[in-house]
């Protein structure tokens, strides 16, 4: 598994920001919400990597970007908004079949209004972690950042809309934190830093260790709801599988030693979730490792058609900057699961959204 990580470091730290999720695509221009039942959740606040960023990247110095052409072909108006795929995000599904809204905004836009900064809003940075080593190697937003940014945005709108009901609307939002597949690719497998002293499953304890922090973190600032998302298959994105084959244009299945790394967090992340309940409060975790995979294994189901290669450039190492103006496209990006050599596509995430959406369900019935 080690043998190809002087490449994979190398192009990692160029372009990777990797990570998760997936389903196929809604017209944007729908504007309506389809809000199943009276729920009460006020916003959705979200923390993580470029599975869940809605553009903070634009707003900071690093090469993780990607709000440029093609990326955000599919997107309203076919902005680039500094998503990291053609249209939108498992978020933006979300708080709008929970009805917030159709878009969760970045947080560092300086134009957002006092019913965007309300209604929720995205703290993520593509290429984070939970290990802050992870965010320094791309020069991105560390997650303990992200915190101080929503500690920042608490006494914004305490300011605006006075204490009282600031604490009423956290103590009724979702929380939603997705990262984790950085630190394993970008960090563990790519770099010295921690691999020279933690062995792999001590890495994924250190990891969890992080993210039991995180949400102690949230909760001690009000959170009630707090979605934890676990890791995709790592050894199915489409860059891992390039630097792993001899042949990589004719060998594309997935990594799976890789993937068993992923899966094993995953495990962990979900029993440590259980253990930390306590009364009041909903920890819940976000399965994507397995329908992704389902994806992976029967594209037929889902109209896809190409598993392994991203519908930017030649699909197999294009990333960020490597995924630009100037790349050959796909026709049809509904026919991919991945976007870019990393990450998904919209319909990829639109079914992942449709795969949380029975979880999404029963937090917001009760
Ligand atoms: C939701 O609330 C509205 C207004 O109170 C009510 O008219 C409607 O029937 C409710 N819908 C459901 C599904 O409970
Ligand atoms: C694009 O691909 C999707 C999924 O396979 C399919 O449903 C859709 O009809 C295609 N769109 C066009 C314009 O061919």
């Amino acid at each position: 598994m080690r043998s190809s990580c002087m490449f994979l470091q190398i192009m990692v730290i160029l372009f990777i920001t990797v990570t998760n999720i997936g389903a196929q695509t809604q017209p944007l221009t729908n504007k309506k919400l389809l809000r199943p039942f009276n729920n009460t959740i006020s916003a959705l606040f979200v923390f993580g990597d470029s599975t869940v960023d809605s553009g903070n990247n634009n707003y900071i110095s690093t090469v993780i970007k990607c709000n440029f052409p093609p990326y955000g072909r599919d997107f309203l108006n076919h902005i680039p908004s500094g998503r990291f795929t053609n249209g939108r995000l498992v978020t933006d599904f979300a708080a709008s079949y929970i009805g917030l809204k159709e878009l969760v905004p970045p947080y560092l836009d300086p134009k957002l209004s006092l019913e965007e900064l309300m209604t929720g809003v995205s703290f993520a940075s593509a290429g984070s972690g939970f290990d802050p080593i992870t965010a320094q190697l791309s020069g991105v937003i560390p997650l303990q950042k992200q915190l101080e940014y929503f500690k920042e945005y608490k006494r914004r709108l305490e300011n605006a809309i006075v204490e009282e009901r600031t604490k009423l609307l956290i103590s009724k939002a979702a929380f939603l934190v997705s990262a984790g597949t950085n630190d394993f690719l970008v960090n563990y497998f790519s770099t010295q830093f921690r691999s020279k002293t933690y062995t792999v499953s001590a890495y994924q304890h250190f990891l969890l260790q992080h993210v039991q922090q995180f949400v102690q973190d949230l909760l001690a600032e009000g959170a009630r709801l707090i979605g934890v998302v676990g890791v995709p298959p790592l050894g199915c994105l489409p860059v891992l599988i390039t630097l792993n084959h001899h042949s990589p244009l004719q060998h594309r299945e997935c990594i799976d030693s890789y993937s068993a790394v992923g899966k094993e967090y995953n495990w962990h992340l979900q029993n440590l979730l259980k253990i930390m309940r306590i009364h009041g409060t909903q920890l819940v975790y976000g399965d994507i490792y397995n329908s992704l995979n389902d994806m992976i294994q029967n594209p037929n189901h889902y109209g896809f058609d190409d598993v392994s290669s991203g519908c930017c450039g030649s699909g197999l190492f294009e990333a960020a900057i490597f995924c630009n103006p100037n790349s050959i496209v796909c026709n049809n990006a509904s026919e991919y699961i991945f976007w870019d050599a990393v990450h998904p596509t919209q319909a990829t995430y639109y079914n992942l959204f449709r795969s949380l959406r029975p979880i999404i369900d029963s937090v917001i019935k009760q």
